[in-house]
């Protein structure tokens, strides 16, 4: 059953889009991958799983000591950087980039559509809105362009006035420098305690160097990360920006950007990503069993709006599909 809080609007025929992305992407997975070896079918090339740490500050203001943030602590957690596209390309194609974390014991009540009893992941992209912001968008590309084909679904966009949608979305895929040195955002809502919504925004803060290699290659960000990180830890702010005009920052529609004029992030806790040996045969199997989603969340951080709701189900039903078509148990 649909849990709504009352920041959110249940979509006309949700349920039905989420079978439909869940059916078609499911089909995808069984016809582009052999059993033993499928990956996932969103941000399927995993540039690196590194270990973390997260700090929460000590001087978080008191509206956002909520949740994991309720007072200073480390939390040990898992970094997944990721190439975006639902093809495994190399890292000479422009794409957005993703970084998953999850932080590991955690404490707390979870919401019941979690599957993780101790966990809470955030899920960012290296942009920060959705240019598909409503479910229904996210159910005509994916039914279109994947079930059908690439043009009916452009064509639809273009019959429809929404071109610009796409081309937000071109130009938000770059060639990085580094992944250690994009910013990225949830492009999403969560609550913020029951009271509160908020998105989140991870800032690096490792001094930025930009320096391409004289070649880019395949895995030129894989390189880079190497190494980086076989000298120096990675830092990056992690940042909260409450919903402070809820007629403007609207919560049912991701393309729609909240501003930092609307609204600021804070920090609320630092990512440190120490130096490490992250190319092995182990971390990569690891990566492959581990599951991230919106929905391994505490209560306070319920991930809202439509297309999370979807997320929370979509995610859940195909990482359970891709480990027991490869006979693997999802790591505790
Ligand atoms: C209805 C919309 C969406 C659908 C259908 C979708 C679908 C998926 C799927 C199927 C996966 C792989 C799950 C697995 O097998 O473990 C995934 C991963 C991911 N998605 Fe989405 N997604 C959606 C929206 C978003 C949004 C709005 C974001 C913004 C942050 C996002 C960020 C990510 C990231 C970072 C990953 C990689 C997680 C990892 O490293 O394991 N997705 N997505």
């Amino acid at each position: 059953m649909t849990v709504l809080t009352p920041f959110e609007t249940l979509e006309l025929n949700e349920e039905k889009y989420i079978r439909q992305i869940t059916s078609v992407l499911q089909r995808n997975m069984a016809r582009d991958y052999p059993a033993g070896a499928t990956l996932r079918d969103a941000h399927p090339r995993h540039l690196a799983l590194l270990a973390a740490t997260f700090t929460v500050a000590p001087d978080v203001p008191p509206e956002l000591q909520i949740g994991v943030f309720a007072k200073p602590m480390t939390y040990d957690a898992w970094v997944r950087l990721s190439n975006a596209s639902s093809t495994p390309q190399s890292d000479l194609h422009k794409d957005i980039r993703g970084c998953a974390i999850k932080l590991r014991h955690v404490g707390g009540a979870h919401i019941p559509e979690s599957d993780e009893a101790d966990t809470q992941d955030f899920l960012l992209v290296s942009m920060p809105t959705m240019s598909l912001g409503t479910l229904k968008l996210f159910r005509d590309a994916i039914v279109l362009s994947l079930g059908v084909s690439p043009l009916l679904f452009v064509a639809k966009m273009l019959l429809t006035g929404k071109g610009r949608m796409l081309k937000t979305l071109q130009r938000a895929k770059t060639n990085p420098a580094s992944v250690l040195e994009l910013r990225y955002w949830s492009t999403t809502p969560y609550l913020f305690g029951s009271q509160q919504v908020a998105k989140y925004s991870l800032v690096p803060t490792s001094d930025p160097r930009n320096d391409f290699p004289p070649v880019l290659t395949e895995t030129y960000l894989v390189d880079d990360l190497e190494e980086r990180l076989d000298a120096a830890e990675a830092t990056f702010d992690f940042m909260v920006q409450l919903r402070r005009d809820p007629a403007h920052m609207p919560v049912e529609d991701a393309a729609v950007e909240w501003t930092e004029v609307q609204s600021a992030f804070i920090k609320v806790a630092t990512l440190r990503i120490p130096p490490q040996e992250f190319r092995t045969e182990e971390r990569a199997q690891l990566a492959e069993a581990l599951a991230f989603s919106p929905g391994h969340a505490r209560v306070e951080h319920r991930p809202i709006g439509a297309i999370n709701r979807a997320r929370m189900t979509i995610y859940k039903i195909l990482s359970d599909f891709r480990h027991a078509r490869d006979g693997r148990a999802k790591p505790v």
